[in-house]
């Protein structure tokens, strides 16, 4: 059983993931229209990732009998002035989802509501993970420069990062 008012934060946090999906989603179509192949495989990559995120609050809602709402979400923009402006959008977002679980878990601890307290556990070490990534991406962003000239230099860097995420994963059967 689960607290309306732990219910109704957790549908929040759905609405957030969902908003990172397609703000991503849509990073990814401009990368791919400035000929940021790498920036855009990266950005799909993120895309997903926050579609998972999403769908596993979602799945654990209905799990402790609670009611999981599908979310409502804005769109997000579609322009970005620089790939360095882009990325520091995606760290801003990721600092936001951060502070977002932070409050939940302190919600959940105060609601004595120790099985979502464990289950919070995951996003803080998820979170963790993809701020330290993207740090990394704008520390890179910062030594090349995000001028015209430089922009292939960035690229390639993404990509270095994609082939890490890609052997990283779990080879898949068939
Ligand atoms: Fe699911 Fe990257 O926040």
């Amino acid at each position: 059983m689960i607290s309306k008012s732990m219910e109704k934060a957790l549908n929040q946090q759905i609405t957030l993931e969902a908003y990172a999906s397609y703000l991503y989603l849509s990073m990814a179509s401009w990368c791919h229209r400035e000929g940021l192949e790498g920036c855009a495989k990266f950005m799909h990559r993120q895309s997903d990732e926050e579609r998972q995120h999403m769908l596993r609050i979602f799945y654990y809602i209905s799990q402790i009998d609670g009611y999981a709402l599908a979310p409502e979400v804005k769109q997000p923009p579609h322009e970005f002035k620089s790939v360095g402006k882009l990325f520091e959008a995606v760290y801003a977002h990721e600092q936001k989802v951060t502070q977002s679980i932070n409050e939940l878990i302190a919600q959940s601890y105060k609601e004595k509501d120790h099985t979502t307290h464990n289950f919070l556990q995951w996003y803080v070490e998820e979170q963790r993970e993809e701020e330290a990534l993207m740090r990394t991406i704008l520390d890179k962003i910062k030594l090349i420069g995000d001028s015209p000239q430089s922009l292939y230099f960035i690229d390639m860097e993404v990509e270095k990062i994609n082939k890490q995420q890609e052997s990283a994963e779990p080879a898949t059967e068939g």
